[in-house]
């Protein structure tokens, strides 16, 4: 369709999100409750050509950018391939992964032989023992060589995802920025949201306050240009100093204390078919059944196209807590 994908608010959709896996070998607090079992049965996962089928008809229908993320993206067999087949779809201009970087040395080559532009990963600390709190694991080297294999296969931007958790993280923020102006990552401070129930509150935290001080300690700007799809706002370098490279950048996202929904992009795409309309509600359509229902990719492209109306304004994480029951791993962030 030549006009693409719009919503009931005039939103342009052409960015398509798709957890190809909801399992990770991490457990972080503000994602997945200890011990949790409630996964997806493999039955019900889409197959990667089935994903390859359903991206290829979001890319049809106007979207520009993939990102792959999970659970853990690269726990599923065969993710390399999956991103060579979405890379070469015409029309695609962006595929990116998030990952929590446990696996990045194995993959950081292949990915980017496959066509991923560009890559975000998660990391809230450089404290081991912090790391091994949050996550349940004790693997913080792992993710450190992880982002060094992905600099050497030649992934610029790196983004780092820290989410921020008051008293647990707050004291390494500083380091932080100063290990990503050392490395030439871009560092985002997030906002963490209440998605399911992980048996832990989340904290609330003003990124952009935060941001504003960082700004002033390390003598950074506001940037105007977006650096990516999503909804971060950022800060770079004042200079083109040599010493930093690529320019420093800062970015905060900030879903609680100031949501960006009005430009929203995105839709969602579960690890069994499922598109989830938005991050914050539970609106979706099951397009994975439809297509095991033996859809044509016409009567798939119409249930798209006829999705779109049900994408809500904004989410309402602040007025109705708790009221996402799904957990973070299903969508993905
Ligand atoms: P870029 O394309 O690099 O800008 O990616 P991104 O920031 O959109 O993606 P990433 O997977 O790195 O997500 C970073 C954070 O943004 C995570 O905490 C996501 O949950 C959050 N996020 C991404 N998209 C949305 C969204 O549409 N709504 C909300 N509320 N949060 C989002
Ligand atoms: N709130 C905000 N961000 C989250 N992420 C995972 N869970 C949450 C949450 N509850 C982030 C991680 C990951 C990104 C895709 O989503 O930092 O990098
Ligand atoms: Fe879009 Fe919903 Fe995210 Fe808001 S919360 S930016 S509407 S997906």
């Amino acid at each position: 369709s030549p006009i693409g994908l719009i919503d009931g608010f005039g939103r342009r959709i052409d960015y398509l999100r798709v957890s190809v896996t909801d399992r990770c070998d991490l457990r972080c607090t503000y994602c997945l409750p200890k011990g949790f079992k409630g996964f997806e049965e493999p039955a019900n996962w889409l197959s990667l050509a089935e994903m390859q089928r359903l991206v290829g008809l979001f890319v049809e229908l106007g979207v520009h950018k993939v990102r792959l993320t999970g659970g853990e993206p690269l726990l599923r067999r065969g993710i390399g391939e999956l991103a060579a087949g979405i890379a070469a779809l015409p029309g695609l201009k962006d595929l990116s992964v998030s990952t929590n970087g446990t696996r990045l040395t194995h993959h950081a080559t292949a990915l980017r032989q496959a066509g991923v532009t560009r890559l975000n990963v998660s990391l809230d600390t450089l404290d081991p023992a912090c790391f091994a709190r949050i996550t349940g694991r004790d693997c913080l080297s792992d993710v450190l060589s992880g982002l060094a294999a992905a600099q050497a296969a030649g992934f610029d931007p790196i983004k780092l995802n820290m989410v921020m958790q008051g008293a647990v993280n707050d004291a390494d923020v500083e380091r932080m920025v100063a290990f990503s102006i050392e490395h030439g990552f871009v560092l985002r401070l997030i906002e963490a949201m209440p998605m399911g129930d992980t048996g832990r509150s989340v904290m609330p935290v003003d990124a952009s306050a935060l941001g504003i001080r960082l700004a002033a300690r390390f003598g950074l700007v506001p940037a105007i240009e977006r650096g990516g799809g999503g909804p971060a706002r950022y800060w770079r370098a004042a200079s083109a100093d040599a010493s930093v490279r690529g320019g420093m950048s800062l970015g905060v996202i900030t879903p609680m204390s100031q949501h960006f929904c009005a430009s929203c992009n995105r839709v969602r795409l579960g690890v069994d078919g499922t598109l989830y309309l938005c991050l914050g509600q539970e609106d979706k359509v099951d397009l994975g059944r439809q297509l095991r229902d033996g859809a044509s990719d016409a009567q798939l492209r119409s249930a798209i196209v006829a999705a779109m109306a049900m994408k809500p304004e904004r989410h309402v994480f602040d007025s109705r807590p708790g009221q996402v029951v799904r957990f973070m791993s299903q969508t993905g962030g």
